[in-house]
């Protein structure tokens, strides 16, 4: 289990314990956050589940693989230096504090 913090775009925050095996993305659409979409359901293949990671996390998370790399080009003002996809973030609790935050909008 990882507690994650999860930051809508106007600042408002959400601290969810997210089960181990679950996604970043499943703890935020579980639990009703808003600002993250996920539209395709989890398959790399929408970018509506982008988010911004706090910078003191980004080298601590496995790198994107060359899927998630494609499909962040398609997601709202991307930031090569903090952006990831919450579905291809596996939740365990090496995440555990892991901070994010939600775009102004999902494209
Ligand atoms: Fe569609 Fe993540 S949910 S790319």
């Amino acid at each position: 289990m990882a507690r994650i913090t999860y930051i809508e775009f106007g600042g408002k925050e959400h601290v969810i314990d997210v089960p181990d095996g679950a996604t970043v993305m499943e703890g935020a659409r579980d639990n009703g956050i808003q600002g993250i979409r996920a539209d395709c359901g989890g398959a790399c293949a929408c970018s509506t589940c982008h988010v911004y990671v706090d910078p003191s996390w980004m080298d601590r998370l496995p790198p994107p693989g060359a899927m998630e790399e494609d499909m962040l080009d398609f997601a709202y003002e991307p930031d090569p230096a903090r952006s990831r996809l919450t579905c291809q973030l596996r939740v365990s609790n090496a995440l555990d504090g892991l901070v994010v935050q939600m775009p102004e909008m999902q494209s």
